[in-house]
């Protein structure tokens, strides 16, 4: 009695355990948690011009009515929004997405190879969340941080890349893959994100090829995040992993966020290709579909509508004239960019996003940018203390003219630098605000 009070009073403020994952360093999203900074300027009167969030709705664009029809026509059928579905997802739904991928000539699927989920991020938290702790996967650097991050936190240490080159239009270090894949015997898969957020790189079938040869000769299996897949406007053809990945393991990840674009309806599935090839694989994959068991299932009404959406005869032409436009913004951002000394911004040639990197030395702890409001100047300062460079810049960007975009280092990267997106729909603010943040670049590096 007398050692239980001794104890309650000595360890008052402590938990019986450490509760505390040993991976919970490892969760962070700089692309919201820089919001907070935003919200902050706004109620000291900055006005913000959000460049930072990968959503096309948010920022303006209008969904055809004739999708909206689909879905309001589908939304009043009981069972169609109201009802669970199927743990994997609603069966005509996926027979008719194994029908569309198996056209496309590759590795070949049945409706029991996929699996929907509550968005692609609730996909990706479970892929490494129901790894072997010891396994790791392998992505790239910069890399888009819910990856990273559930990687990361997955095996309770920072998430091992390989580096996209900006000096070569970001394509994949692949030597540097070789390297890591060769002396870590614990990497078990590599994750390519194509087309890839945040540089908008589409991989090459050359690249595509090597690294399925990397992953066949280290029996190890790959995960193509390809939720922007049908996002892609360079020259580079876009191919799907399914069309390269021969007889290797490998998981797809589809969504419907970007390119209905419907992110509010938290729909996406994964794919899972040759299965049948490797017991550990085909194991592994039912954890995923009874882990989602556990959950029920996934959102009911973005898979009804899925197929109708999919196979209306507006819908390719729609998704052309979405890329076309972001095509024309990409240009429009590369020409501004390319003129600016100190940084190189290779031009997109997917998704809606581009990457901009400083040269290396450029930045340093002490530059600013003027900022007219005495009250947001000692706000800044106070937070600029003890960030990484570029999230320093981004934080002097946005109290000086209000453009929030996100510090490249916010994306798991040694890299300093920003990512824009293309996502705003007036070109002549379009124009300005990639204007204004060139020019902010010349005057932030000039100062000492
Ligand atoms: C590469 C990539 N994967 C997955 C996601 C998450 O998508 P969802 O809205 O389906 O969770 C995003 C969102 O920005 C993304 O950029």
């Amino acid at each position: 009695m007398q050692f239980c009070i001794l104890r309650a009073t000595l360890y008052a403020d402590k938990m019986r355990l450490n509760i505390v994952h040993p991976g919970a360093d490892e969760l962070t999203y700089e692309i919201r948690e820089i919001v907070e900074v935003g919200r902050e300027l706004e109620r000291m009167g900055v006005p913000i011009l959000w460049e930072n969030i990968g959503d096309p709705v948010a920022k303006g664009e209008k969904i055809p009515q004739w999708i909206k029809d689909i879905i309001t026509k589908t939304v009043v059928e009981d069972e169609s929004s109201f009802a669970y579905s199927p743990t994997k997802g609603l069966l005509a739904t996926r027979e008719f997405i194994a029908k569309m991928r198996n056209a496309e000539g590759g590795a070949q699927i049945t409706p029991e190879d996929i699996l929907f989920f509550n968005g692609l991020g609730d996909a990706i938290s479970k892929v490494y969340t129901y790894l072997h702790k010891t396994a790791r996967v392998i992505g790239p650097n910069p890399a888009y941080p819910t990856h990273s991050s559930s990687e990361g936190a997955h095996a309770g240490s920072h998430h091992i890349t390989y580096a996209l080159n900006p000096h070569r239009n970001w394509l994949p270090d692949l030597e540097d893959l070789r390297n890591k894949v060769k002396y870590n015997p614990n990497i078990a898969g590599i994750l390519i994100i194509n087309p890839d957020n945040p540089t908008g790189m589409v991989y090459p079938e050359k690249v595509l090829r090597e690294i399925v040869a990397i992953a066949r000769e280290f029996d190890l299996f790959i995960i193509s995040d390809e939720i922007y897949a049908n996002i892609v406007y360079g020259e580079e053809k876009m191919l799907t992993l399914s069309q390269v990945l021969g007889d290797v393991p490998g998981i797809a990840m589809k969504g419907l966020s970007k390119e209905i674009p419907w992110p509010g309806a938290r729909s996406g599935w994964i794919e899972f290709y040759n299965k049948q090839k490797d017991p550990l694989f085909a194991r592994y994959a039912k954890s995923l579909v009874d882990a989602k068991m556990l959950e029920v299932c996934s959102t009911t009404l973005p898979q009804k509508v899925l197929p109708q959406i999919f196979s209306d005869a507006r819908y390719p032409a729609y998704l052309k004239s979405r890329a076309a436009a972001y095509a024309h913004r990409a240009d429009i951002a590369y020409n501004i960019f390319r003129g600016v000394r100190g940084i190189t911004a290779p031009k997109p040639a997917g998704a809606f996003y581009m990457a901009g990197v400083f040269d290396d030395g450029i930045l340093n702890g002490h530059q600013t940018l003027p900022i007219v409001s005495e009250e947001v100047k000692r706000f800044i300062e106070q937070k600029v203390s003890g960030v990484s460079p570029d999230k320093r810049f981004a934080y002097y960007l946005m109290a000086s003219t209000g453009i929030c975009v996100v510090p490249l280092s916010g994306f798991n990267s040694n890299l300093h630098g920003f990512r824009v997106t293309l996502l705003e729909g007036d070109e002549v603010k379009f124009r300005t605000t990639m204007q204004t943040i060139a020019d902010k670049i010349g005057e932030y590096i000039k100062t000492i």
